[in-house]
């Protein structure tokens, strides 16, 4: 029995969402996006919401409307994917980054606390695997001059205490990308509650015009456009937002289903002392994006390659970002310097999870971990 590691949860029937919009005139950012994003709005509370093509191109621009330039800091957990320092670095401004804490993966207010320096404009925190950072408690050590921008890449159904993301915090940016638990393909969005951040934005997200496709011919006459700002093409195209509302709108269902399978992987591995597992955040509603465990990391790789060989999917989510080549190169890190980042990315695993994963591809994941676990310890003894 073959188990993927991803599924999307699209199928053909989806095409019945985009064919009003081929119907219409505007192929790109027009009234079904703006629909979206009302609806983005009120699941969130708050007063703006932004459609992008993606995370990355969504946090350029974010970084463009904060006027984040060349000479600036900001903080990124070492823990995450490459996109969140990647945008930093393209705009000649400085990742750096902060470890995060060995339970939670995350990154802390103490982390960020001892890497803040006179040039920290931001801190991008990272909702990683769908848990979310203390942003209250970031937002108490970063004070209010420093920008912080929510990595919730991972974590559009997740809260901390109640709070979701965007509560405390200038904008949080989801990834509709194609495995995230609601994707169109490729795609994200920006959400704030700051008036003057949403309207730098709504112009750095299309090349820094003051007016977008459908503003430009209100009216049945044409309108002429200033550019105002530098920007970046970052708007989701109405064909892909088309697909949203209903993914949207089963988000809490098809999160139970998640919340299923990881409690069993739970209770499966919470006791087996050849694995680590993130540790649950007090009062947090985990967004369940991702399932992974660690292993002891000389045999990480051989454990990867069972896995597969036995039709079990896997990835990792994410060797330490500082450790990989480029960064390395341009800051000279060493292996000592986000030693809890750099352990984590060494041994971790991501295992398959995503609503449709019946319970017997559950069960065949769980004996295969264990089955190859025994095995790989009994070759190390
Ligand atoms: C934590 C995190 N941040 C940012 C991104 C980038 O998202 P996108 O592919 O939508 O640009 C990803 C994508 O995998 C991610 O996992």
């Amino acid at each position: 029995m073959k188990v993927p590691f991803y599924k999307h949860q699209l199928s053909g029937e989806a095409v019945r969402h985009i064919a009003p919009v081929l119907d219409s005139a505007i192929l790109t950012s027009g009234q079904t996006g703006r629909d979206v994003e009302a609806r983005i709005c009120a699941c969130f509370g708050v007063p703006h919401a932004f459609l992008t093509n993606s995370w990355t191109n969504g946090a350029l621009a974010s970084l463009l409307a904060l006027d984040i330039s060349p000479g600036d800091e900001v903080i990124v957990p070492a823990m995450t994917f490459i996109a969140t320092a990647n945008v930093v670095e393209l705009l000649g401004a400085k990742p750096v980054f902060a470890d995060v804490c060995p339970e939670t993966l995350l990154m802390t207010p103490e982390t960020v606390k001892a890497v803040l320096t006179p040039r920290t404009r931001a801190v991008i925190p990272v909702h990683l695997y769908g848990q979310m950072v203390d942003i209250a408690g970031l937002r108490a050590v970063a004070g209010d001059e420093i920008h912080i921008i929510e990595d919730a890449a991972h974590c559009f159904e997740g809260d901390l205490h109640g709070d979701k993301p965007g509560a405390h915090s200038d904008a949080a940016i989801f990834s509709f990308y194609a495995t995230k638990n609601i994707t169109c393909g490729e795609g994200g969005a920006v959400i704030s509650r700051n008036a003057e951040f949403a309207e730098k934005l709504s112009a750095t997200r299309l090349h820094g015009m003051s007016a977008g496709a459908v503003d430009r011919f209100r009216n049945e006459k044409y309108n002429h456009w200033d550019m105002v700002r530098m920007g970046v093409k970052a708007n989701l195209p109405d064909l892909l937002a088309a697909l949203l509302p209903e993914q949207i709108e089963a988000a809490d269902a098809k999160l139970e289903q998640r919340e299923e399978i990881a409690s069993r992987y739970e209770a499966a591995f919470g006791n087996d002392e050849r694995l680590r597992l993130q540790k649950p955040v007090e009062g947090a509603r985990h967004a369940r994006h991702l399932f992974p465990v660690w292993v002891d990391p000389r045999m990480r790789d051989d454990f990867i390659l069972a896995l597969n060989s036995a039709g079990i999917g896997c990835t990792v989510n994410y060797r330490s970002v500082p450790t990989l080549t480029y960064y390395r190169g341009r800051y000279g890190y060493g292996p000592d310097h986000f030693p809890v980042s750099e352990n984590w990315g060494q041994g971790t695993v991501s295992l398959p999870l995503y609503p449709t994963l019946e319970k017997k591809a559950q069960i065949r994941v769980i004996d295969c971990v264990r089955r190859e676990l025994d095995q790989l310890t009994r070759k190390a003894a």
